[in-house]
C-alpha cells in the first residue's frame, strides 16, 4: 500500500514529463496545457487558503523551532473563523469528504510554518464514545465515507466501544512536509489543551473515518 507521497515520488519518477510543484505539492504534466491550467488554478487557491495572518490575541498553544501551533476558538474575531472554514474546505477537497455541517461546537488547531503558511489542522470535537473499527474499508485514499446526511461515524483508536472525550474529525499535513512529527505535535497540543486542566490519555481520543494515512498514523500515535 502506497501513501500519498509515495504516490506523488512514483508519479514523478514514472509518468513522463510530470512534475511535483515544490509550492503546492500537486503533480502535473508541464506539457499539457490542461494540466498547467488546472495547476495554476489549484496552485493559487492553495497558497491564498495557507497563507497565515496573524490577528490580535492569537491563541498560540505550542511553539517549536519550525513553527508554532495556533489554537481557533469561537470568540475568535472573524477573520479567524473565515480562516478556519477556508483551511476546512481545503482539507475536505483533498480527503474527498462533502461539506458536512458540524453539529458540535469544534476546537480547530493549525500549524503554523515560520514561512506563515499553514502546513497541518486539527479540528477536535466533543465525543463520548468510540469503536475500533474493526473491518478495513477498501483501501482508497481519500474515498469519500462522509456524505452530507446523518453520517455513519466510524471512530478508531480504541478497543471495544470506550468512553473518549476528544473526536479527532480531521488531521492534515501538507503532502510536502509530512514525517515531521507535525500531525503527532498537533495531536499531544490537543491532549493538553482540549480539556482545561487535564492532560487527554491516547485512549481518550479517537479518529473518525480515518483514512488509510490517518489509520496509520493514529495506530503508531497510539501506542505510545
Ligand atoms: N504511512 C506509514 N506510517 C505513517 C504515515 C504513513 N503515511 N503517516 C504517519 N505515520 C506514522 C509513522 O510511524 C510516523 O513516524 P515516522 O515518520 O518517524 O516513521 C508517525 O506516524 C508520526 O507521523 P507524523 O510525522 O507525526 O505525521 P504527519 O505529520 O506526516 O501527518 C497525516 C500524518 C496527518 C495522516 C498525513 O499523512 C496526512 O495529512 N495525510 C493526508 C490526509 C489524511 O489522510 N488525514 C487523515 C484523515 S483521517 C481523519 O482526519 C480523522
Ligand atoms: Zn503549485
Amino acid at each position: 500500500e502506497l501513501s500519498k507521497d509515495q504516490m506523488i515520488i512514483d508519479a514523478g519518477q514514472k509518468h513522463f514529463g510530470a512534475t511535483v510543484c515544490k509550492s503546492c505539492g500537486m503533480v502535473y504534466s508541464a506539457a499539457s496545457p490542461e494540466d498547467e491550467t488546472q495547476h495554476a488554478q489549484y496552485h493559487q487557491r492553495f497558497l491564498e487558503g495557507i497563507k497565515y495572518v496573524s490577528w490580535k490575541n492569537e491563541h498560540v498553544a505550542a511553539e517549536f523551532w519550525d513553527g508554532k501551533i495556533v489554537l481557533i476558538l469561537q470568540d475568535d474575531p472573524k477573520y479567524a473563523i473565515k480562516k478556519a472554514e477556508a483551511v476546512r474546505e481545503l482539507v475536505d477537497n483533498e480527503l474527498g469528504f462533502k461539506q458536512v455541517v458540524l453539529r458540535c461546537p469544534t476546537q480547530m488547531y493549525l500549524f503554523v510554518s515560520t514561512e506563515k503558511k499553514i502546513v497541518g489542522c486539527l479540528i477536535a470535537e466533543p465525543v463520548r464514545q468510540a469503536y475500533q473499527v474493526l473491518s478495513e474499508p477498501p483501501a482508497v485514499s481519500g474515498s469519500p465515507t462522509n456524505d452530507s446526511l446523518e453520517p455513519q461515524r466510524a471512530w478508531c483508536c480504541s478497543t471495544k466501544p470506550e468512553k473518549v472525550f476528544c473526536g479527532i474529525s480531521r488531521i492534515w499535513v501538507f503532502s510536502l512536509m509530512r514525517r515531521r512529527g507535525i500531525a503527532s505535535r498537533l495531536v499531544d497540543v490537543m491532549r493538553r489543551t482540549f480539556l482545561f486542566g487535564s492532560f487527554l490519555n491516547t485512549n481518550e481520543i479517537a479518529f473518525s473515518d480515518p483514512t488509510p494515512d490517518g489509520k496509520l498514523f493514529a495506530a503508531r500515535y497510539c501506542q505510545t
